[in-house]
């Protein structure tokens, strides 16, 4: 994945992904008493706090063309070469972005030279895969989850006491991410959902083709429910979702 991946697939972001609440909640909570803070990756805006000064950074046109009106003033750039002086935020935020940044390693150390605080939400690829989603209908989707984006080596890189914090996803989630719908299991036969999940489209059509083919048909039979159905009591779940912090 790159920059240009949301110039592609982004045109109908704000449809399907509202930021959470209950997990905008836990970014807040994280940024602490932090007063400036840059966006990185910000996209259309989610999650950027309302009541503090936010400046957002993003490369593509097509996600910086979504933000609302009203939003954070916004620089089109990437996480690599951020165009800010050293120190300038009290912290930087990266919010379900790192896993498409060509350099990972540079875009951590570029948020650590602008702010003092940073917070991560990214994922963890061991628990990911083991989810029914990757591990029995869409094996391909383990691609898109790079060894040097996971949280462990997130923080080694961030340095400092960096922590780690599972974001847990409720059964409700309201952000269309690729695990939002661990407990709705229809969702994934919709296209228009599908769109918005940036792991689908690192599937070939077959992939794509041939998993949702087998989840119509265990969902039809009730094999989806005899395997997985207990997840639909539960109200949130570790979908692999984890808040790195430091600072
Ligand atoms: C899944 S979206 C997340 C957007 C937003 N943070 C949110 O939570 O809704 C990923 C974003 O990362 C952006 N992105 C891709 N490559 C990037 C890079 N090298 N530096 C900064 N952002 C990048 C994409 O354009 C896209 O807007």
């Amino acid at each position: 994945m790159t920059a240009a991946t949301y110039d592609r697939i982004g045109a109908s972001y704000r449809r399907f992904r509202q930021p959470d609440p209950r997990i905008a909640e836990q970014i807040l909570a994280a940024l602490g008493t932090a007063r400036t803070t840059v966006n990185v990756g910000a996209g259309a805006g989610s999650y950027e706090p309302a009541d503090r000064d936010v400046v957002a950074v993003e490369p593509s046109a097509v996600m910086l063309a979504q933000r609302p009106s009203g939003a954070a003033p916004a620089v089109r750039a990437a996480a690599e070469a951020l165009p800010f002086p050293d120190h300038t935020f009290d912290a930087a935020m990266a919010i379900l972005t790192v896993h498409h940044w060509a350099d990972a390693a540079r875009g951590l150390a570029e948020l650590r030279r602008v702010a003092g605080r940073v917070v991560i939400l990214s994922t963890s690829a061991e628990r990911i895969n083991q989810l029914w989603l990757t591990a029995e209908y869409f094996p391909g989707s383990a691609r898109a989850r790079r060894p040097d984006i996971q949280p462990d080596r997130i923080a080694a890189a961030l340095g400092g006491n960096a922590t780690i914090e599972p974001v847990m996803v409720s059964r409700d989630c309201t952000d269309g991410f690729g695990e939002a719908y661990w407990c709705r299991p229809e969702a994934y036969l919709n296209s228009a959902i599908r769109a918005s999940m940036s792991a689908c489209s690192l599937l070939t059509d077959a992939e794509v083709e041939d998993g949702v083919r087998r989840l119509r048909a265990d969902l039809a039979s009730g094999r989806w429910d005899e395997r997985h159905g207990y997840l639909r009591t539960l109200p949130d779940y570790d979908t692999g979702h984890r808040l790195i912090i430091v600072g």
